[in-house]
């Protein structure tokens, strides 16, 4: 036998035990224990209810009101706990997470050019400013633009001076930007006035002003009426824009299939003793246009490819043109 006192006694120490062990719990897992623990089917609130049949059946109806109220009371705190544990791990989680924008930042390291993408660039722009388009050709050229198109026949020995690389029969890594000048003047009507940067393949020996793989900028300007004249003031201003005050420019005769008359152009660097040979040139040959369908009696053009590792071992004083290759970060840092 159980009075209602004993429950009313029972149902009071059973809410003080809710309430101190709440306060210890803070995690869903312990929380959803802790409810099956107090209000499960076989759970301590169940066992109370159990004694409702051994009280006076005059105080039944009151110890079901204080069991019912327990069960109201055990439901509203567990679930208040509940949400005050998401509530806690939340703030917590933000005041992780939190973003001091008054901190100083982590610098990242930035990569920059490299001195010849500079160089290549700086080019470009002194040509686009003289009104000259930029163009594109294939590393992988056919023997036709690289040679046969530029008067350099089969049986022609300055062939041998320019195969390099064959991928099959007639294609082959280009030794040079000239095949760039057939590809456009076949898609265009004069006047031309471009210019093409690109990579090149020789087999040459590597030394201090040889490498096997390199960059040239061509250049072509085809209209009525140019001479060897023009192609020299060009040079005079180009080379004054690029290296600046100290640097002397020198002519020499030379030979290619494809111009005619050819020169060769030399620098020197300011106080230097040996000049430095940058670019091929000439006078586009009459054969070369009328293959492309331009009548040479109205056209004339000229032509050049620059040798852009050598601008820039003129421009910043660079001795040795491996230096571009071997990715030493002392190097690169310095530009
Ligand atoms: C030619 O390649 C001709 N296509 C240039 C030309 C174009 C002449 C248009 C007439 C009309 P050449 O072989 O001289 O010419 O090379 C031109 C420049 O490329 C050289 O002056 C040099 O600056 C650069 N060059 C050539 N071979 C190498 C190499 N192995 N390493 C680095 N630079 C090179």
């Amino acid at each position: 036998m159980m009075t209602l006192d004993e429950l009313r006694a029972e149902i009071e120490e059973l809410k003080r035990d809710l309430h101190k062990r709440l306060a210890l719990i803070d995690d869903d897992e312990s929380i959803g224990t802790f409810r099956v623990d107090f209000l499960g089917r076989k759970g301590r609130v169940s066992q109370l209810f159990k004694h409702l049949g051994k009280l006076d059946s005059s105080d039944r109806s009151a110890a079901g009101q204080l069991l019912n109220g327990l069960k109201e009371t055990a439901t509203a705190a567990i679930a208040e706990r509940e949400a005050e544990a998401q509530r806690e791990r939340l703030a917590k989680q933000l005041d992780m997470e939190r973003v001091d924008m008054s901190l100083p930042g982590t610098r990242g390291s930035f990569g920059h050019l490299h001195p010849l993408t500079r160089v290549q660039h700086e080019i470009e722009s002194i040509f686009m400013r003289m009104g000259f388009s930029v163009a594109a050709g294939p590393e992988i050229e056919t023997e036709y633009y690289n040679f046969d198109a530029l008067n350099i026949p089969i049986e022609h020995p300055a062939r041998a001076d320019w195969d390099t690389f064959y991928i099959d029969e007639n294609t082959l890594l280009r030794p040079h930007t000239s095949p760039v000048q057939i590809r456009v003047m076949e898609q265009t009507e004069p006047p031309v006035r471009i210019i093409c940067p690109g990579r090149c393949y020789r087999r040459d020996t590597q030394d201090a002003t040889h490498s096997p793989v390199f960059h040239q900028i061509e250049l072509l300007w085809v209209e009525e009426g140019l001479s060897l004249a023009h192609l020299k003031y060009v040079l005079e201003v180009f080379t004054q824009e690029f290296f600046g005050e100290g640097y002397e420019m020198l002519f020499s005769g030379d030979y290619f299939p494809f111009t005619e008359p050819s020169v060769q152009v030399h620098i020197k660097a300011p106080g230097a003793s040996d000049w430095l040979e940058i670019m091929g040139a000439g006078m586009v040959d009459p054969a070369v246009l009328s293959a492309v369908g331009y009548d040479p009696e109205i056209y004339t053009g000229f032509a050049f490819g620059l040798g852009i590792e050598r601008m820039a071992m003129l421009k910043y004083g660079i001795d040795d043109i491996r230096v571009f290759l071997i990715n030493d970060l002392r190097f690169i840092r310095q530009f």
